[in-house]
């Protein structure tokens, strides 16, 4: 390690369907992205609907030595400049989360550097303070294809889980129609770009648990519903037509925006009984789905109305990526943190350890 105020991280991150490496260097505080390197593995997993573990798995056995090259050679650097590395250790797809903790430990283990294990979550969390400079604390919406919650960031490594989701994830809600309509993967960015040319007010979709009080969502029921209009759709046409594939894709994109939009809402008084003092306190919104246009409005309305600023990472450090996670493993060793190979991969990690998975959750169980 150089000085500490002065150091590189290598992130490598393989939880899902993307094979990612990245080295991001912090320098007086400015934290920078110097390489970002991703493999998609789209082509791999595109003829089965969605992400085969076993072929994610291999994929990144395959290629991710290829991927932290490109990383170091992108950044101009190589590992004996590296101050640290850090890696996803959990939550996600067992197989991958392996691939990337081994190879991690091995590079450690091999040049004596630091290693850190991250919590993917955490990776999601922290991004805001890497291109915002976010100060601790915030609210956070963590919106992804396997995540769907509201947090109270506290500080590093201090998070409070204000509400989940108690079936699907808000994108797994986007993949699944998107399967149903047979829109292809991945299906978020397909149902927004035909949403664009839909009427939303065309299909009545339900909003479940919007007026509980609780930060809990539900999604599932988003899927049923939808499932229900499509078969009527059949037996009165025949066909499902592109124009009724876009107004289903509004209808589905606005009451999943509203959905967020109302635990959010609840999720802001929480908060601000938590923090009475902080006069424009910060929502930020993280993960894939963040990309969605239409949500992002909603919420940077909802914040207009509600006295909170709003903050989401660029797009491209939304969704996955090993930038987020070099970022966390720069945070805690620039927090004095010692690095700690003796962690193991883990398929669930919930962000908030005193917390209990929902009941209900769903077939793939409380990822967090
Ligand atoms: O954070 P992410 O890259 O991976 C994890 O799930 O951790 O999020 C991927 C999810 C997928 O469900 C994908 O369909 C969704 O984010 N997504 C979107 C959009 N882009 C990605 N959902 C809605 N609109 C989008 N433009
Ligand atoms: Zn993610």
């Amino acid at each position: 390690m150089t000085k500490n105020n002065n150091i590189k991280v290598l992130g490598i991150e393989t939880s899902c369907d993307d094979t990612a490496a990245a080295v991001v260097s912090v320098a007086n505080g400015d934290g920078v992205v110097l390489s970002n390197a991703i493999l998609s593995q789209f082509e791999e997993h595109k003829n089965y609907g969605g992400i085969v573990p076993e072929i994610a798995a291999r994929a990144h056995a395959n290629h991710l030595d290829d991927v932290i090259k490109r990383a170091l050679s992108d950044a101009e650097t190589d590992l004996a400049d590296i101050s640290a590395i850090a890696v996803t250790a959990g939550p996600g797809l067992i197989g991958g989360v392996m691939v990337g903790v081994v190879t991690a430990k091995a590079i450690a283990l091999a040049t004596g550097k630091p290693l850190y294990g991250i919590n993917h979550l955490e990776g999601h969390a922290l991004t805001t303070r890497l291109t915002h400079k976010t100060a601790f604390p915030y609210l956070l919406l963590l919106i992804s294809g396997g995540h769907c919650q509201l947090i109270e960031v506290r500080g590093l490594g201090n998070y409070k889980r204000l509400g989940t989701t108690i079936d699907d994830a808000a994108g797994e809600a986007f993949d699944k129609t998107a399967k149903l309509l047979e829109l292809g993967i991945p299906g978020g960015p397909a149902v927004e770009k035909l949403a664009m040319k839909g009427d939303k007010n065309r299909f009545t979709l339900p909003r479940p648990l919007k007026n509980k009080a609780t930060c809990d969502f539900s999604f599932s029921g988003l899927k049923t519903a939808l499932r229900r209009e499509v078969e009527l759709l059949l037996k009165e046409n025949g066909t499902v037509s592109e124009q009724d594939k876009a107004d289903l894709c509004a209808a589905l994109q606005d009451a999943i925006a509203d959905s967020l939009a109302a635990k959010t809402k609840r999720a802001m008084a929480v908060f601000r009984e938590s923090y009475p003092d902080e006069s424009l306190p910060s929502l930020v919104v993280a993960g894939g789905v963040a990309a969605n246009q239409h949500i992002r409005q909603t919420l940077e309305q909802l914040c207009n109305d509600s006295g909170f600023s709003f903050t989401a990472p660029p797009l491209e450090l939304c969704t996955d990526n090993a930038a987020m996670i070099a970022w966390a493993g720069a945070e805690r060793l620039l927090n004095g943190e010692a690095g700690d190979d003796s962690f193991v991969a883990r398929p669930r990690w919930p962000l908030d350890g005193n917390t209990a998975p929902k009941v209900g959750f769903g077939k793939k169980g409380a990822k967090a």
